[in-house]
């Protein structure tokens, strides 16, 4: 009998300041229609001068561990495309943070903003292998772009905490799975650059290229028919990607591509991105967050799960809603994750996105500005000094 394994619960955090379109498009003049409906973006989440992906990944796992306490978490796996660190894993400090125990197996994984669904899939290999234990997927990242660039109107912030194992509440993990990877330079980070570098036009090409890809291989593997799922998580680097794939998709397949159509598989799996931002590799989950705290009851429906990383890798995946998830599910603490976030005027989110860190290995405390329940106190001898409050 084959096990049923998946995502058990899932939290969300995000940043402690929010800077509406708004004010991006009344500094650099852009029609403010453009953000609005051509990209579909609201607001973006700033982090705060003492909030960094450990901080972030830290509270979306807390109410976790809270829940379900941390006796069968025998593994964490933090993924990442903003990491603070070449050698220590941003899981380490987040398993300290958390008070894990110490027999625990703590890695960090990195493919662009695919790293996530690396982290999920593997950890659901793990929970085949012994049952019992329960792995902790983080996803965290810092999406930063140059100012005064096409990419700045889609940066954000955000971390999603899955528990995964067996028979799961909320989302069973289903075989199989379509892949794709190629070798294209269409968003990358060198590790002397602090905001990412990207080709706008190559990455959304290359994304479309990549869903073909997976859908391709997903249907030769015998997965579902497209008319079979109830909606669709797509990557959302800004919500009117998720609109571009799955008409790419349905084009693609022979189907009719009607707004309606597109609106009813994708429209709810935006609400939370649409103020948030770019979340990179918690994305796809900030996604499914939305859609089960929005949609009417989805048990039993398969859920479509395209997850996409520059450079560049994609997985298209199925996810049943199990019965009964609606009693697991975070959604008024997400709202409130939401709503806590303090405005920013155009002059304090410049001000935060040109500072940097210190390199000279000095005592350098952070300004306290994050309300959040985990901090970046400062940098001792190049080492980062968290606190828990
Ligand atoms: N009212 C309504 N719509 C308007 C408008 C107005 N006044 N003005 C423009 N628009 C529409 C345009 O018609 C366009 O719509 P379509 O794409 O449907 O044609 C949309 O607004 C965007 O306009 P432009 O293409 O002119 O915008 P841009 O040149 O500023 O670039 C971007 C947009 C490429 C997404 C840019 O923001 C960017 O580079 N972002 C970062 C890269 C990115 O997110 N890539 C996505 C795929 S890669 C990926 O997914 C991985 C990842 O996370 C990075």
């Amino acid at each position: 009998m084959s096990l049923s394994i998946g995502i058990h619960d899932l939290s969300f955090a995000t940043a402690e300041f929010v800077l509406p379109h708004t004010a991006l498009a009344g500094h650099n003049g852009t029609e403010i229609g453009k953000y609005h409906v051509g990209i579909g973006q609201e607001s973006m989440s700033v982090p705060a001068a003492d909030e960094d992906i450990v901080t972030l990944g830290a509270a979306a796992a807390a109410p976790i561990v809270a829940r379900h306490g941390s006796d069968l978490i025998r593994t964490v796996v933090f993924a990442t495309e903003s990491s603070i660190d070449q050698a220590k894993s941003a899981g380490v400090y987040v398993h300290s943070l958390l008070g894990l125990p110490s027999a625990t197996r703590v890695v960090e994984l990195k493919q662009a903003c695919y790293g996530a669904t690396a982290a999920l899939q593997f950890a659901v290999g793990l929970v085949h292998r012994d049952p019992a234990q329960q792995v902790l997927v983080v996803a965290s990242d810092v999406s930063k772009y140059e100012l005064d660039s096409p990419g700045e109107a889609t940066q954000g912030a955000a971390a999603v905490a899955m528990l995964v194992g067996v028979d799961p509440a909320l989302v069973r993990v289903e075989d199989p799975s379509g892949l794709f990877t190629a070798d294209v330079m269409d968003f990358w980070r060198p590790n002397y650059r602090d905001a990412a570098l990207v080709d706008g036009q190559e990455s959304i090409n290359a994304y479309l290229q990549a869903a073909e890809g997976v859908w391709k291989d997903y249907t030769e593997q015998g997965g579902h028919p497209l008319s079979e799922f109830a909606a669709f998580c797509y990557h959302q680097p800004f919500t009117k990607m998720a609109y571009k794939a799955h008409r790419h998709l349905l084009n693609y397949c022979g189907h009719g591509a009607g707004p309606d159509d597109i609106a009813r598989a994708v429209g709810q799996t935006t609400a939370y991105n649409t103020v948030i931002g770019n979340s990179y590799t918690a994305s796809v989950y900030l996604g499914l967050a939305s859609l089960l705290d929005h949609a009417d009851d989805l048990s039993g429906r398969p859920v479509g799960f395209l997850s996409y990383g520059s450079g560049s890798v994609a997985e298209f995946f199925a996810g049943t809603v199990v019965a009964g998830y609606r009693g697991h599910l975070r959604t008024q603490a997400h709202r409130e994750a939401i709503a806590r976030r303090r405005p920013v005027d155009y002059a304090g989110y410049r001000a935060l996105h040109e500072r940097s860190l210190p390199t000279d290995g000095g005592e350098h405390p952070t300004p306290e500005q994050t309300t959040g329940p985990f901090r970046l106190a400062g940098l001792s001898g190049h080492k980062r000094i968290y606190q828990r409050r």
